[in-house]
């Protein structure tokens, strides 16, 4: 089979565009053509584009004009224009995670600790129906980037579950770190919310998926989410919050601690932490309590390489893993910290699904229905736990 071309087009110059950028040039079976870039912060555009070599484009549309797809490397406030702009233009759109969110009513007083939790579910749901909306009369499609979804250690999970016809009763799964660097995060009205949808998403977007999974193994039809109960809650704000330096301790009106307890319509459960209070690097696992095995998928630390250093200083030039405090002592360092993640994996799927219409395995439905669980927990939070329905899509 003759090898396609995708041409490609990035939106955002930041942290996401740069492993996307990364991805991209691992991509084999077709060539991608990446014709640039395109952000809001042109001075960062320029210097991302200065960088790699490539062109530096002026306007959303002028880069749409050249290309077959767009990475959506934004900040979430822009994940709904920009991917519909795409498909509006029949080109593909490159989600990246949360598909989308409620930013805020924009006014000053807006105060993500005291706004109504029931504006985000709406709103967040109506975002979510446009895109819907959009891709269903495109000749594009929304590819969501949910990493975790293409993490191997979640791609083998699904491998047994399909192969042994798995019940899985119970997925218990967590991110955590101590803390994110970006400025924006610290404010609902850029991230639609905190700790719960920013690393949440992740390991429940994963659990969503693979109780999909076992529905689709077994008949066909995938089991959903029902219901959601929720705690968040703001440790690094309370007043009598120690701090020793070691945990990010900024955020102006945003969760940093989460639990988000899913019951699926089958009857099994999810319970899905996340939190920007846990020291040690990154903390991304996922576990499986099926009928028949049990498996705990490490993403992030995992003990493949393990590498003992005696003084800090001796790794000065070396990176080992995200979001550690020290590199002295023993470290778990990923050979292939991107790859354990899934970033190469998802992109790698996506371009194929683009070229040679391959289906996808994290799509549209899965994020709506992560922002659906996301905002129906947040409400729950608000009613300090009380069970609150899950609409799926
Ligand atoms: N999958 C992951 O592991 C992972 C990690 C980090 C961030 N993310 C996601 O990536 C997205 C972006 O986060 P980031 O950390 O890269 O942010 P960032 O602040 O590092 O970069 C954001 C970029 O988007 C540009 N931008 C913002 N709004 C825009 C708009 N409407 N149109 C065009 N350009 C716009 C900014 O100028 C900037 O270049 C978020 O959705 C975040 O959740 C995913």
């Amino acid at each position: 089979m003759n090898k396609k071309t995708v041409r490609a087009g990035i939106v955002g110059a930041g942290f996401s565009a740069t492993f996307h950028y990364e991805a991209l040039r691992k991509v084999y079976g077709v060539d991608v053509d990446i014709r640039g870039v395109y952000a809001l912060d042109m001075d960062q555009a320029k210097s991302y584009a200065e960088k790699r070599g490539i062109r530096c484009f002026g306007s959303l549309d002028s880069l749409l004009d050249e290309v077959d797809v767009i990475h959506c490397c934004v900040l979430v406030a822009g994940h709904e224009s920009v991917a519909i702009a795409a498909l509006d233009r029949d080109k593909f759109a490159i989600v990246e995670k949360p598909l989308t969110g409620y930013c805020g009513d924009g006014s000053e007083s807006f105060h993500g600790d005291t706004f109504p939790k029931e504006d985000a579910l709406k709103h967040g749901l109506a975002s979510v129906e446009r895109m819907l909306a959009a891709e269903a009369s495109s000749k594009g499609r929304i590819l969501y980037a949910e990493n975790w979804v293409y993490a191997p250690a979640i791609q083998r999970e699904r491998d047994i579950i399909e192969k042994t016809g798995a019940q899985i009763l119970w997925i218990h799964g967590e991110e955590a770190h101590s803390g994110s660097h970006n400025p924006t995060y610290a404010y609902w009205k850029y991230s639609g919310g905190g700790v719960m949808i920013g690393k949440g998403c992740h390991p429940l977007s994963a659990a969503l998926y693979l109780k999909r999974i076992e529905g689709r193994a077994r008949n066909g039809n995938p089991i959903r989410p029902k219901s959601v109960s929720a705690r968040t809650h703001t440790l690094t704000r309370m007043p009598n919050f120690r701090d020793e330096g070691h945990i990010r301790r900024d955020y102006y009106d945003i969760d940093d601690f989460s639990m988000m307890h899913v019951t699926f319509e089958d009857g099994a459960i999810a319970t899905v932490f996340a939190s920007d209070i846990i020291l040690g690097g990154i903390h991304n696992w996922l576990e499986v309590a099926a009928n028949n095995h049990r498996t705990f998928c490490n993403i992030n630390p995992n003990t493949a390489m393990q590498v003992y250093n005696p003084l800090d200083e001796n790794f000065r030039d070396v990176y080992t893993v995200e979001k550690i405090g020290t590199k002295q002592g023993w470290t778990n360092m990923p050979p292939d910290e991107d790859w354990s993640t899934g970033y190469p994996q998802e992109i790698q799927a996506f371009y194929r699904a683009i070229a040679y219409g391959e289906s996808v395995e994290s799509d549209s439905r899965l994020g709506a229905d992560t922002i659906s669980t996301i905002y129906s927990a947040y409400v729950s939070a608000e009613r300090r736990g009380a069970e609150v329905a899950v609409r799926t899509f």
